[in-house]
């Protein structure tokens, strides 16, 4: 049996530089979709596949991530006051309990990479779960409770992939593939970046990730990667055949709210999808289809 997945790090010590102006002084990670922070449906994905212990890497200016997450008094006792219980309710489901969150700062936005190390301490000697709010998964099942319910038949190490167009293979990090069992894709090598030419590939690793601790031993030599960036990729590549490691091909569909119009398609998506609004957005954008 394999140590559970308890603990999870959401970096969000990005600029959010293709969201501008949205970003400048709002964290990108708190855009809404429909009527959530993306930051919101990656914590409660996370809760959803069982993770006890939240690890926020955050930066300057995010600090509404932080109060986010936090009791607001004033605001429960006004629901309480005006009756609105079922607000009350919704709004304490999902804030995480005194003492399971912890808030870290990653002082300088120096890659994916440098902002999982900034949890280092943190996580101490357990594997943990890397979610990207802004890669938004709308699927039956959680995706990180699809991939934990992999990994503990598997263990090692799990990234969640999907097929993307060559074209944009440069985009992503880009698995050289081995065996497969149904979602299991065997991880024979990973590159960051590529070209379409050099892809080995055109399966591509998102932001969901289940991690060995000994990754922290390769993330403290801080190599420089792809975009002058430390890339979590190229700390995962010395662990391939040291250990199991699969891509996880999730059921599900993915939307990059980190690129404007991925944002607004999963506006749409969401909106669709949702019982109390679907059918009218649904009438809406067929309007604006014929126009
Ligand atoms: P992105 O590649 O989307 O970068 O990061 P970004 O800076 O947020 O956005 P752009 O490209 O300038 O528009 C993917 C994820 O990694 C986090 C981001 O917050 C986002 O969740 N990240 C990235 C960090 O936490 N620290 C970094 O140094 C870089």
């Amino acid at each position: 049996m394999q140590t559970r997945v308890r603990k999870a790090i959401f970096p969000v010590g990005g600029l959010g530089t293709r969201f501008l102006p949205a970003t400048k002084a709002m964290p990108k990670e708190m855009l809404p979709v429909v009527d959530k922070p993306l930051i919101q449906y990656a914590l409660e994905e996370a809760q959803a596949a069982g993770i006890e212990e939240f690890v926020f890497v955050t930066g300057r200016g995010k600090g509404a991530i932080e109060d986010h997450f936090d009791r607001s008094f004033e605001l429960e006792a006004t629901l309480r006051e005006r009756s609105k219980l079922a607000e009350l309710e919704e709004l304490l489901r999902w804030v995480p309990r005194a003492g399971t969150v912890a808030y870290t700062r990653q002082q300088e936005p120096m890659g994916l990479g440098h902002a999982v190390w900034c949890a280092r301490h943190f996580v101490n000697d357990e594997p943990f779960a890397v979610l990207l709010a802004d890669d938004l998964i709308l699927s039956k099942q959680p995706c990180l409770k699809q991939m934990t319910e992999a990994y503990g038949r598997v263990g090692g190490n799990m990234v969640a992939v999907m097929d993307v167009a060559r074209e944009h293979t440069k985009r992503y990090g880009i698995l050289s593939v081995g065996k497969e069992n149904g979602p299991l894709v065997e991880v024979k090598g990973l590159v960051e970046k590529p070209k379409p030419e050099a892809a080995p590939s055109t399966l591509a690793v998102i932001g969901r990730y289940i991690i060995q601790p000994q990754v922290f031993a390769h993330l403290d030599k801080k190599a420089i990667g792809a975009g002058g960036e430390i890339q979590l990729t190229d700390s995962l590549i010395p662990m391939i055949g040291q250990m199991p490691f699969h891509g996880y091909r999730f059921e599900g569909q993915r939307f990059d709210c980190g690129d404007k119009v991925g944002f607004f398609e999963a506006n749409v998506a969401f909106a669709l999808a949702r019982p109390d609004m679907g059918p009218e957005v649904r009438r809406i954008v067929q309007n604006y289809a014929k126009g």
